[in-house]
């Protein structure tokens, strides 16, 4: 099978040592082996190794009869979740389908994604577009308990009771949790909801190639086999590969990272020129934040999106203070692109560009950046894949996946806690006056009058 993730480290050569670079990727080893010998910190939260190996067609089968059942009486589909529970089916579906589907056809029901903010707001205006419409929900929590999207499950439950009747409304709402614990699983039992698990051993931002992830990308359309098997197939690559071979991505990916956080590039810009790769950076962000960011460590990992933030932050990539990195990703082939034709006038000049696609011009504009941002003392690699298509993109989640666990690992943190989320949380709890938070409300509003 044809290799599906390619790394260019090129354009960061110059910055650093071969004696150093081969030193990283020996590290890189050690942390890998951690891994696959599964004797680490967080241990318990490996399930997300075995999902591309372990899912069975039954399951694939049920995901898609349930996401056909949504489709056959939706119009509109509200998925709520957030964190993990949104942002790997988001990037997923932003990346392989039209981004103007819904005023190209009306055969599929649009995705609304909620329950991942706290604006009253949004709130508002989701409540009245949905009474127009024919509606469901997709409710994705693994504790059933975080704030954003049990208040949203709360309001778009009711908005779908009242609209259908308790009965009907139920045949509406799919659930995705814990098999047993939380409030949300008590609600799916009470309500008779269609239910899907996150698997106990499985955190949120490793979680997109579960239904968390599957179901609302099967309801864009997106073919969740084969999403699956380019998981599975670099799965099988970290599960077989010789971990001393030289072109071995994983390894070289974390390495040079690694090297580049510890001579002081303390930021990690993902970036890319397809405005659809967006949210798989939004992805990738919270992926390695949440994994990497502990005990005062880690990489500041942040998502650019070029050409449009050229003209907005490519002055201080260029030339701002020198604490950046960059990874760029690439499509090798796109499907579609669009021919520049001769203009009769050419008042605007561009008449040289005759023949030439806007894709070739984009692929032209990225490898002149690369370049720039080199000189300009950013150094940059590029991870490729060939197409934009379900099998890449799965092997791209998996890759990013293990390379994340590997280098926490090479880091010295635990890639699966997020103990740090907690001090947030119990200040909100505290000033919405949650029983059990009185003593820290009080301190807190005392502090907040000052
Ligand atoms: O990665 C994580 O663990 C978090 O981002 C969670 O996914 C997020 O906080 C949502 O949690 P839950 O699924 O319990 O509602």
């Amino acid at each position: 099978m044809k290799n599906k993730i390619s790394i260019d480290i090129d354009n960061m050569l110059s910055f650093v040592t071969k004696q150093d670079f081969d030193a990283y990727v020996s590290k890189a080893v050690v942390a890998c082996n951690i891994l696959k010998e599964e004797n680490g910190a967080g241990s318990d939260f490996l399930g997300w190794k075995t999902l591309p190996s372990s899912i069975t067609m039954e399951e694939i089968k049920n995901i898609k009869r349930c996401a056909a059942k949504l489709t056959e009486k939706c119009e509109v589909v509200v998925v709520v979740g957030v964190g993990g529970s949104y942002i790997g089916a988001k990037a997923i579906v932003e990346a392989l389908t039209n981004r103007f589907a819904a005023n190209i056809s009306e055969k599929r029901p649009t995705i609304v994604w909620a329950g991942n903010n706290l604006s009253g707001d949004f709130a508002f205006e989701l409540k009245e577009m949905l009474q127009t419409k024919e509606i469901g929900m997709i409710v994705i929590s693994k504790s059933g308990t975080t704030l954003e999207s049990a208040l949203a499950f709360r309001f778009v439950k009711k908005i779908i009771e009242d609209k259908y009747g308790r009965t009907d409304a139920a045949s509406r709402i799919v659930a995705i949790t814990d098999k047993t614990q939380g409030s949300l699983r008590q609600v799916t039992q009470t309500e008779g909801y269609t239910s899907f698990v996150i698997p106990e051993n499985v955190g949120g931002r490793f979680s997109v190639l579960t239904p968390v992830g599957l179901l609302p990308i099967a309801l864009a359309g997106i073919d969740i086999e084969a999403l699956m098997e380019g998981a599975y197939y670099i799965e099988d690559k970290f599960t077989s590969d010789d971990l001393n071979s030289t072109n071995n991505s994983v390894l070289t990916y974390v390495a040079v990272r690694n090297l580049l956080y510890n001579q002081g590039k303390k930021v990690e810009l993902f970036a890319s020129f397809e405005p659809k790769l967006f949210a798989l950076g939004e992805w990738w962000k919270q992926l390695f934040g949440e994994s990497e960011g502990k005990g005062s460590r880690g990489i500041f990992p942040t998502c650019v999106m070029y050409s449009s933030d050229l003209h907005s932050i490519g002055q201080y990539v260029q030339d701002g203070e020198r604490f950046l990195m960059e990874t760029f990703i690439e499509v090798d082939k796109y499907d579609n692109d669009v021919v520049i034709r001769k203009d009769k006038d050419d008042l605007d000049g561009l008449n040289f560009l005759a023949g030439k696609t806007v894709g070739e011009i984009n692929k032209l504009a990225q490898k002149g950046v690369a370049v720039a941002h080199t000189d300009g003392g950013v150094p940059n690699i590029t991870i490729s894949i060939p197409k934009l298509d379900a099998e890449n993109i799965g092997a791209l989640i998996y890759f990013f996946e293990v390379s994340c666990a590997v280098s926490a690992y090479m880091l010295g943190v635990n890639p699966f806690d997020q103990d740090g989320v907690e001090e947030y949380k119990k200040n909100i709890f505290a000033l919405i006056d949650r029983p059990g938070y009185e003593e820290i409300a009080e301190k807190l509003k005392l502090r907040l009058k000052r």
